[in-house]
């Protein structure tokens, strides 16, 4: 039954991007490379663990260990430092993926599909089911590295009354088809991957053409002014980036219709689309 429900989603091998079938009730196959990918309490673990190395194994260890302290911080400290609620920031985020501006082609493709990578605790799940049109079936798709913040995101998904499925996986290799999305976004986490560039494309490979893919993280926005506090604070919250900002020139070759904004003190959005 877990399987069946997931083989219903688009899902594809992240290592060849053949498609994938029920292997018993707790597993599924890859019909191409036949490797086996496990399930745990529902949640297909569709990663290489070898190919996550370096910064990312990193921060999977960090949110796996202390992935309880990341909503309290979020919405206290982060939202005292910089100024902006995390209702707000949050509400502006899905603002930009423009849903109320869906076309009818869209519409005779089935449910709408909307896909979140590095979902985390899925804090952005109930903006998301305030923004989705109400006469729009949606299925959403988070995936994430990390076990401890997809435990609390099932939680907080069953809340949402959104039909939401998740799944373990690495950015850098997305487990969908081609093309298999209305819309993709993300939400703090790429400035601190191993390839931001591999993560880009591989977000624009599962959207449709021309589908909005909108990309949210650190960037300290200095039009605003910020003081010395501003700066240690911001800091403090962008501490495993080098250089933190929209990374714009990573962008695959056939971006087109990009736009990077400033969405509070401490964030910026980068949106674009490919493929059309
Ligand atoms: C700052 S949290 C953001 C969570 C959520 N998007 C939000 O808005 O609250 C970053 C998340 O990215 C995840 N992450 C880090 N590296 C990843 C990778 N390579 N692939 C998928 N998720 C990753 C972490 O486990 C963590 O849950």
């Amino acid at each position: 039954m877990i399987v069946e429900g997931l083989l219903d989603g688009g899902l594809a091998c992240p290592h060849c991007r053949e498609g994938l079938t029920g292997v018993g009730s707790l597993s599924l196959g890859c019909s191409g490379c036949a490797v086996v990918f496990p399930i745990f309490d529902g949640i297909p673990h569709l990663h290489r663990e070898k190919a996550i190395r370096g910064p990312d194994r990193l921060m999977r260890a960090l949110y796996d260990s202390l992935g309880a302290f990341h909503d309290p911080g979020v919405r206290y400290a982060l939202s005292l430092l910089q100024g902006t609620s995390e209702s707000t920031l949050r509400q502006r985020i899905i603002a930009w993926l423009e849903l109320d501006q869906l076309d009818d082609a869209s519409r005779d493709s089935g449910p709408l599909r909307i896909l979140e990578v590095g979902v985390g605790t899925g804090a952005n799940l109930p903006f998301l089911a305030d923004a989705i049109p109400p006469d729009r079936e949606a299925i959403v798709w988070g995936v994430d590295l990390s076990r401890t913040m997809l435990a609390t995101c099932a939680r907080r998904a069953r809340a949402s009354g959104l039909d939401v499925s998740l799944a373990i996986a690495d950015a850098h290799a997305l487990p969908f088809a081609d093309a298999s999305f209305d819309r993709v976004f993300h939400v703090g986490g790429i400035g601190s991957y191993r390839d931001p560039r591999t993560a880009l494309a591989e977000m624009a490979r599962v959207a449709k053409p021309g589908t909005p893919i909108v990309v949210v993280d650190e960037e300290l926005d200095r039009s605003a002014q910020p003081g010395i506090l501003a700066h240690l604070a911001f800091r403090a919250v962008a501490f495993n980036q080098w250089r933190p900002r929209a990374p714009v020139e990573e962008l695959p070759a056939d971006a087109v219709d990009v736009e990077v904004a400033a969405l509070s003190t401490f964030y910026y959005v980068l949106r674009f689309a490919c493929g059309e």
